[in-house]
């Protein structure tokens, strides 16, 4: 009996079925299942692209006999982007460069390739803006220009042939919305068409080892397929995040095969294009306005590297039977969690207040060291007491009440104290063997001798 064609995929998750359904069964997202129509010769027609040095070998290998030697990573000329590729680019690789319209992309890309056509043949596909659109920001950044190869084309089958002859090391394609493969019917943006498009390109990447950047822009509606839809085909998968209110974008990987994911990179978004942040602490830490009860700060960890942040809570008494329990980046079930344990074992009473606890700068604290600092906060803006300027706050809390350590403290005191941080609570288990002078550091238990801290600071 011949195998039955994937004729829905849902537009969120990217999951296959057979039939339609008003809801995936793996998203649960209402409404996202479209009709996928595979091209029809794509399973007899084998595409091949000769004349690269990196050409796919049909034989078999022992894996120890797979050749190392030649160094197949290169950097993008930014440090904040490497990191969160895992230390550079890897040659044949397909990076998905995913993120809100107006996000940035298009000049993060822009801005890295221009960089990289002064030692490589460089070649940058644009499908959304025309090449004098492309051209015009260039200039107005101030980017090398000359090198830099542009086509413009949404025709994938046109785009690998025209690749194939310029044999690009690095190529970008903005976005696969706008991609078609010839094939194909449905209209450009269609789950059918991302997909397609993208294992064209991701095809052509592996055979002739360029490096392919995909952008895809994360939608809303669900109108045009998401980057969800192909993130199983492409090696990594990066996202470029905004806050709304902010000017700085963070470069967040979701998905990487050649090194660890969660790397932050950290950027502004300047009159001149994209800029890196070095000291990422610096710019989450502005607390000119400090000295407000509720607020704290924090150092949690991201990707290799500890980050300071601050934390506000703030609890009010609530109008309504059922109070709020609200809070921005980080788990709202950690949150209620906390407040459980604030009072069973600490006798602190929140069940007629309001709860909101927010994460300043947008940034997402996705490990437990933030527990104790959520803690600290919300006793601050209860008994509506401002905490020292000078104390940072990390750790993880029990269900009993007892504070755990969390993996590097001794880095994350460290990068308190080289921002001048003079006092600091810290998890029993992660108490430093030396103390800098000057630095006072409290090494807590449990949630009592926390209390008993608190009341004592001025
Ligand atoms: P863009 O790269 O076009 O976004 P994407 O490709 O992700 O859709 O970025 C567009 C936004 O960036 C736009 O809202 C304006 C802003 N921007 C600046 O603030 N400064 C600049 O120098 C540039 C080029 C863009
Ligand atoms: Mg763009």
């Amino acid at each position: 009996m011949a195998k039955q064609k994937i004729a829905f995929v849902c537009s969120e998750c990217g999951a296959d079925y057979t039939k339609w359904q008003g809801q995936c069964s793996e998203c649960k997202a209402w409404n996202t299942l479209k009709e996928f129509k595979p091209s029809a010769g794509s399973k007899s027609r084998s595409v091949s692209f000769e004349g690269y040095a990196g050409s796919l070998s049909q034989t078999v290998t022992s894996l120890s006999e797979v050749d190392l030697s030649e160094q197949p990573r290169f950097t993008t000329g930014m440090s904040e982007f490497d990191r969160v590729l895992g230390g550079g680019l890897v040659k044949g690789s397909a990076v998905l460069v995913g993120g809100h319209p107006g996000a940035g992309k298009s000049t993060l890309l822009l801005q890295t390739m221009c960089h990289l056509s002064e030692s490589m043949n460089a070649l940058y596909v644009t499908g959304e803006e025309s090449l004098q659109q492309v051209a015009m920001r260039a200039q107005r950044l101030n980017l090398p220009m000359q090198n830099l190869q542009m086509l413009s084309e949404t025709n994938v089958e046109a785009i690998c042939q025209t690749a194939q002859e310029l044999k690009p090391a690095i190529m970008v394609v903005d976005s696969i919305q706008v991609m078609h493969v010839p094939d194909i019917e449905s209209a450009p943006g269609s789950v059918s068409q991302v997909r397609e498009a993208a294992a064209w390109l991701t095809r052509f990447a592996k055979q002739t080892g360029t490096a392919l950047f995909i952008v895809g822009h994360v939608t809303k509606d669900g109108s045009l397929a998401g980057p969800k839809v192909l993130e199983h085909m492409i090696d990594c998968s990066i996202m470029l995040e905004s806050s709304s209110d902010s000017r700085f974008r963070t470069l967040r990987g979701i998905k990487n095969r050649f090194g660890a994911v969660n790397e932050l990179g950290v950027f502004a978004m300047l009159d001149m294009g994209l800029k890196e942040v070095k000291n990422p602490s610096s710019i989450f830490l502005s607390r000119e306005s400090a000295d407000a009860p509720g607020s704290v700060v924090t150092v949690f960890w991201e990707g290799t590297r500890p980050i300071l942040v601050e934390m506000q809570a703030l609890v009010d008494e609530s109008q309504m039977g059922y109070p709020k329990r609200v809070a921005v980046g980080q788990d709202s079930n950690r949150m209620s969690m906390l407040l459980a344990v604030l009072n069973r074992h600490g006798g602190v009473f929140t069940g007629d207040q309001d709860v909101f606890l927010n994460v300043v700068g947008g940034v997402r604290i996705a490990e437990t060291s933030g527990d104790l600092p959520a803690l600290v906060s919300i006793l601050s803006s209860l008994k509506n007491k401002a905490l020292p300027k000078d104390l940072v706050v990390f750790g993880e809390v029990g269900l009993s009440g007892e504070i755990r350590p969390v993996p590097s403290g001794q880095e994350r005191l460290k990068e308190a104290v080289k921002h001048s941080f003079k006092r600091a609570i810290i998890p029993f288990g992660n108490k430093p063997k030396t103390i800098d002078p000057g630095v006072k550091v409290w090494s807590v238990k449990n949630l009592q001798e926390v209390l008993g801290i608190l009341r004592e600071l001025d």
